[in-house]
């Protein structure tokens, strides 16, 4: 066997589909470029139009396959809509990325209503109802992959976390249920969890050079993630490398939370 095909036999998404939420931006533009990369069909999930058209010309234009959904995830009638649309496309998915989510921050004794439930909505519900969707599916066909995108926030309190480091927490807990779920039947369900990455999210903060200074100061690896740091992992937790690895939460924060 050459290192080639035994590479493959580890890590090729040949064959395979992906739905990527948030595939248009950031971390989740990323990893739908590396699973594609990596042989899968991917439909990418976003609102934004222009955002959508542009990564999937660039994931077709590199020769993958690739199409677009543009769906608000923002309500649980609106994540049940997006995902039927998307299923639609390349057929039933083997693998779900939820990475669509939203960091609104007021502090928490400002913190209306609809920022908790936007919140909620988006970083935790439709990662739920999508699960809902698709777990039962990949398990009946004896393979699946849900890779959720948490945050650092699940873990500790940073710079006004409030709802949403409470949906991420949150997310982190409903990937361990969905894997005791649907483990049985060959589906992992596991986390990854940025530290500090540099995308349109945050960029409040990444626009301050001094602070951005200080959080790659408090790295391991002595810099802030980019969204191309995701795309091994990625690749891993989509592929049958990672069959015995489920519920798990694999921070990919260059050290960020062990220093
Ligand atoms: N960047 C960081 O430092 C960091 C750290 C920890 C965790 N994370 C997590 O990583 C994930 C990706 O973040 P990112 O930094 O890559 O952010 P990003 O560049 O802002 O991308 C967010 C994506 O989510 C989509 N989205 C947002 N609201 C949506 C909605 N209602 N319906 C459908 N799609 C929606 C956006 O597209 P549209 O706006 O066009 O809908 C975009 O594609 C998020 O879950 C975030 O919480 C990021």
């Amino acid at each position: 066997m050459t290192s080639s095909d035994y590479l493959s036999g580890l890590f090729s998404l040949e064959g395979r589909t992906a739905i990527v939420t948030g595939g248009s931006s950031g971390i989740g533009r990323a990893i739908a470029s590396a699973l594609a990369g990596a042989g899968a069909r991917v439909v990418v999930v976003a609102r934004r139009e222009a955002e959508l058209v542009a990564t999937v010309d660039e994931l077709t234009g590199a020769g993958r396959t690739a199409a677009w959904v543009a769906a608000d995830l923002g309500s649980r009638a609106g994540a049940r809509a997006a995902a039927e649309v998307a299923a639609g496309v390349f057929g039933e998915p083997d693998i779900l990325v939820n990475s669509a989510g939203v960091n609104i921050r007021p502090p928490l004794g400002e913190l209306g209503d609809d920022d908790w439930d936007a919140t909620m909505a988006i970083n935790l519900e439709a990662p739920h109802v999508l699960g809902r969707r698709f777990g039962p599916g990949m398990a009946e066909r004896g393979f699946g992959r849900i890779i959720h995108i948490s945050s650092q926030q699940a873990h500790r309190a940073f710079v006004q976390s409030g709802a949403y480091g409470v949906s991420k927490g949150a997310l982190e807990s409903l990937a361990r249920s969905q894997a005791e779920a649907w483990s049985p039947l060959g589906v992992t369900v596991n986390t990854l969890v940025p530290g500090f990455v540099m995308t349109p999210l945050n960029e409040r903060l990444s626009s301050d050079p001094e602070r951005v200074a200080a959080l790659a100061a408090r790295t391991m690896v002595g810099r802030n993630g980019l969204a191309d740091d995701f795309a091994g992992a990625a690749v891993f937790l989509a592929s049958a490398a990672s069959a015995y690895v489920t519920g798990q939460a694999l921070f990919v924060d260059g050290g960020f939370s062990v220093h």
